[in-house]
């Protein structure tokens, strides 16, 4: 019998396997596929202090091995998501979740976090400091050390959970950035958010997205977001969750050799729904393949 468990920072999962926040809702939707809590956790919908619309259509674009998303942060708001989505999530998902929160200034993140984590549920506070959709903030955050620390300090102060503060791979050095969160207090961090990119339409000789630009998420990453996970688990001492383009339990295994703790599942959910399932489902005979008998014994490579 194999041993999927594995822990971010004492906080136990079943297994590795978790929805990427923005592929998942608030869990309805997939919950109408398969029972939730074969899952190790749920990182939900990035949720900000008020609700948002998101950005104008056209928002999604394909792309080889992968797509673009430009949704900007489309969410009910805090009040709302505790009051009644999580209510409802936790009536058919009782694992640990993951409350993925945005924000536009210190304080919208403070006051998100502030009313979010209170719910028992809640167990991980994943600061979102990189959608590359949003004008004044988001990826603006994330791409400075200094205003990704100001941020960090910010929710550090008022959170009552672990800390995980979500990077942006549009920097050119990752590291500099992990390291000044985690100076400034960060418990964890997930990497990476999507990369910045564009189609143009040549029928309309126009961008597909009405934003323009949006992140691209998708298989066409992985190397990109593995390489990235290697590089900030050599520099930095905190659980780091690994996430980009993974879309079997081979790339799971590969990312836990790359030093991640735990593994988000992003756009294979929006590809087939089962995909989570899927994974966990293979796991085992993966790390058969692979001479594995606990995920936990996992060491990052040198
Ligand atoms: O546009 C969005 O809602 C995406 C968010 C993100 O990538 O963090």
């Amino acid at each position: 019998m194999k041993d999927l468990k594995v822990s971010l920072g004492g906080i136990v999962l079943d297994n590795p396997v978790i929805p990427a926040s923005g592929t998942c809702g608030f869990g309805k939707e997939l919950s109408r596929w398969y029972d939730l809590d074969i899952l190790g956790s749920l990182s939900f919908k990035g949720t900000t202090i008020a609700p948002r619309d998101g950005n104008a259509a056209p928002r999604v674009a394909e792309c080889p091995a992968g797509m673009l998303n430009s949704v900007g942060l489309q969410n009910p708001g805090a009040y709302h998501a505790a009051a009644f989505e999580l209510p409802e999530l936790k009536s058919f998902f009782h694992k640990p979740l993951i409350a993925n929160i945005s924000g536009f200034s210190e304080k919208d993140y403070v006051e998100a976090v502030e009313i979010i984590q209170r719910d028992s549920a809640v167990k991980i506070l994943e600061i979102n400091i990189s959608c590359p959709n949003v004008h004044g903030g988001g990826m603006a955050f994330g791409t400075d050390p200094k205003m990704a620390a100001a941020i960090t300090r910010a929710v550090k102060r008022a959170a009552e959970k672990p800390v995980y503060m979500k990077l942006s791979p549009n920097v050119t050095d990752i590291v500099s950035i992990a390291r000044a969160c985690v100076d400034a207090g960060a418990d964890g961090l997930s990497l990476i958010n999507t990369l910045l990119g564009m189609r143009i339409d040549l029928k309309r000789k126009k961008p597909v997205l009405a934003n323009k630009v949006g992140g691209y998420s998708g298989p066409g990453i992985f190397p990109v977001a593995l390489r990235m996970v290697w590089q900030v688990t050599g520099a930095v001492d905190v659980p780091v969750i690994g996430m980009g383009g993974v879309s079997s339990a081979e790339d799971v295994i590969e990312m836990m050799y790359a030093g991640a703790k735990a593994v988000q599942v992003g756009a294979a959910n929006l590809q087939d729904p089962l995909a989570c399932k899927k994974i966990i489902e293979d796991l085992p005979r993966a790390m058969e393949e692979y001479g594995i008998e606990r995920l936990s014994d996992i060491r990052r490579v040198e």
